[in-house]
């Protein structure tokens, strides 16, 4: 038998629903979901949804078992509606469609929660378990449609400035960022793992050795750490970029610009200051006493399309880490400034570095560096963080043999795609501008993960589970 579905789609093309205020007169096929229906006796109203918009149709009794987001099928004559019936709050208030026959494709159970609101007040769990169900609700469908935006932006404006490009593995060796790893067993090896990278630090580093000159990935980055309401759980994305030849300066203006555009011409927002001001370390830890700060006042604060970008440059090279040992403050890669490097052995807290970060709105949106050259230097920099000569050789041999072979002057940065959206749309959470983000307590949403997984598989790997099953 044939599906009743494909039979309608050989009978009459689809409108959208975008389309209709320009098809008044013309009897047209809309195909979506049920938003919402009215029920006035003997006239039966529907908003019809589909991804272009809403639009009212109006019917009788075969409507009055069409029930909210049901998939259905409706054909009839677009109308423009009588001026005093005008709906001014959708695009295609002016007209209206009139609806001739109508069916139901595929039937919604009570939905476990309205989408008709922001959804915020509905607890996260359920909200993820349903994410389908709840991506379909008005303020998601708007962040995930600017996400695709933004990317498809940032992509065009780095290519057409002769930027490549390019994948890095996701199955790979750990790369430090200061998090915890995920780590993955391997079945060839069995013993051994693959750990996800926290970024693709290492890698950005060697396709600048390898010549490439400009990289940039829209990319997946793992980290195992405790989630807040910036930081995800798990996988973020990070717009990550390279250049060979620079210096900060060049960084910091490719990036500027690239976030006028994007919030200019693809949010429809204002940048508070132009070009964004730059502070020192020293300077912010004096004057906001902490490296994130909100530029706006008390009233700007209340104008949700106005966003406050700043850099802040000349960090320290170090930092005390909570053990009172000595930590870099951004990664082991980032060039600590010529004239502070005679420190390094007598007051190394005092080193400065190129380490810069992008702050919007009180959130630290990027982050990136001028990157050490000079293997010796690297060296040097692996022992004052306390690795072994031993451990650097397993750890980053490879990248200290790579500078061997002609590395360019190069440095970089990474922005928080999630997070800078977060900022510029005044979310409560980067997991708001993810389409199936990790709850805070770690599990998937939709699926079921982490679970348990078959004895035959551990055995495969060689492990065994040291946990009682709950
Ligand atoms: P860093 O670790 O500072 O730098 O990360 C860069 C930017 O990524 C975002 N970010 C996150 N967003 C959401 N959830 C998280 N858990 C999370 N962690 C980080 C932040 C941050 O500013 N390899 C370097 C970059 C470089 O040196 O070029 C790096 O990853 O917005």
């Amino acid at each position: 038998m044939r599906h009743r579905f494909e039979i309608s789609y050989v009978g009459m093309e689809r409108t959208l629903v975008r389309e209709t205020p320009s098809r008044v007169g013309e009897k047209v096929k809309l195909l979506g979901w049920v938003d919402a229906r009215r029920d006035h006796g003997k006239l039966v109203f529907i908003d019809l949804r589909d991804r272009s918009g809403k639009v009212q149709v109006v019917g009788g009794e075969e409507l009055s078992d069409f029930k909210n987001e049901s998939v259905v099928e409706i054909i009839g004559e677009v109308k423009k509606r009588p001026e005093k019936l005008v709906n001014p709050n959708i695009e295609t208030g002016e007209v209206e469609m009139a609806c001739e026959s109508a069916k139901i494709i595929s039937k919604a159970k009570d939905l476990p929660f309205s989408i008709d609101g922001d959804g915020l007040e509905i607890e996260e769990a359920t909200r993820l378990r349903y994410r389908y169900l709840d991506l379909r609700r008005d303020r998601m469908q708007r962040n995930i449609k600017v996400r695709s935006k933004v990317t498809e932006k940032i992509r065009s404006f780095l290519k057409a400035r002769d930027f490549v490009e390019i994948e890095t593995p996701i199955i790979s060796k750990a790369t430090p960022e200061g998090a915890r790893d995920f780590l993955v067993p391997s079945r060839l090896q069995k013993g051994k793992f693959y750990a996800l990278p926290q970024s693709p630090q290492q890698y950005k580093q060697l396709l600048m050795v390898a010549g490439f000159e400009r990289y940039f990935q829209i990319v997946r980055c793992f980290r195992d750490e405790d989630p807040r309401a910036d930081r995800a759980y798990g996988e973020f994305t990070q717009l990550d970029m390279e250049m060979s030849f620079i210096t900060q300066k060049d960084i910091l203006r490719v990036t500027e610009e690239l976030f006028i555009e994007i919030t200019e011409n693809v949010l429809g927002k204002k940048v508070l200051q132009k070009p964004f001001p730059r502070f020192t370390y020293e300077e912010v830890m004096k004057k906001f006493g902490a490296d994130k700060f909100d530029l706006r006042d008390e009233e700007q604060k209340k104008d949700p399309d106005l966003l406050a970008l700043a850099w802040v440059v000349d960090f320290p090279l170090f930092e005390q880490t909570p053990d009172r040992k000595l930590g870099p403050m951004h990664h082991p890669f980032t060039a600590p400034k010529d004239e502070d490097i005679p420190l390094l052995d007598t007051e190394p807290f005092k080193v400065r570095s190129w380490q810069h970060d992008l702050i919007c709105n009180g959130f630290e949106v990027g982050g990136g560096s001028v990157r050490i050259t000079n293997p010796e230097l690297q060296a040097k920099i692996f022992e004052i963080l306390g690795h072994t000569k031993e451990e650097i050789q397993e750890k980053f041999g490879h990248l200290l043999e790579a500078f061997q072979y002609g590395v360019p002057p190069h440095g970089g940065i990474a922005s928080g795609l999630d997070r800078f959206l977060m900022a510029a749309f005044g979310e409560p959470s980067v997991r708001e501008l993810i389409a199936f983000p990790t709850s805070a307590s770690g599990q998937t949403s939709v699926m079921d993960a982490p679970s348990q997984v078959d004895e035959h598989q551990l055995k495969e790997l060689g492990i065994k589970v040291d946990v009682k099953k709950k």
